[in-house]
């Protein structure tokens, strides 16, 4: 005889497996910009872009992430403070990402202006180039 309790706790087993498994509500895999802000900002500037007061910014509502190309790459890249980024409003430190390759950095910062409810546009990877080329000249 099959213990009811043992038949119930199947059905559940079976319905968690169905709602979890591949052909379920799985989410869709992560874009390759979703992917590079996974691995390279989104343990300060947290999933949703929204930051930790006081320590990290929000990428979302604020002026470096979305306004001039040539500032946020400088900053991104090599940690050239824009002006709107007055020193002493955060506690964590950046670290720099010139290292990414050009490609990388486009898409990861093409996603960063277009998520959190950002509306700005795509960086290629020639404004990367472009940066370094300026970054070195300076
Ligand atoms: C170790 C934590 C950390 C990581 C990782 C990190 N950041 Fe930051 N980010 C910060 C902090 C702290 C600041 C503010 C620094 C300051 O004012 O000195 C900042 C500032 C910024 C700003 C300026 C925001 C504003 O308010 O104008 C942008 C844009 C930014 N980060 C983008 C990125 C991107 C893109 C990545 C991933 C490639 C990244 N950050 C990775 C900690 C981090």
């Amino acid at each position: 005889m099959i213990c009811p309790r043992l038949a119930l706790i199947a059905v559940v087993a079976a319905s968690v497996l169905a709602a979890c498994g591949p052909g379920g509500t799985a989410a869709a895999p992560p874009s390759p910009g979703a992917r590079l802000y996974a691995n390279n900002c989104l343990a300060c500037h947290q999933k949703d872009g929204a930051g930790v007061p006081g320590v990290q910014p929000p990428l979302a509502a604020t002026p470096v992430p979305v306004g001039d190309p040539r500032e946020l790459l400088g900053w991104v890249l090599f940690g050239e403070r824009p002006d709107s980024l007055p020193r002493g409003q955060y506690a964590g430190v950046m670290p720099q990402f010139g290292y990414l390759s050009d490609d990388d950095l486009a898409t990861l910062l093409s996603f960063v202006r277009s998520s959190f409810g950002n509306h700005a546009s795509a960086i290629t990877p020639a404004m990367v180039a472009e940066a370094r080329a300026a970054h070195r000249a300076r």
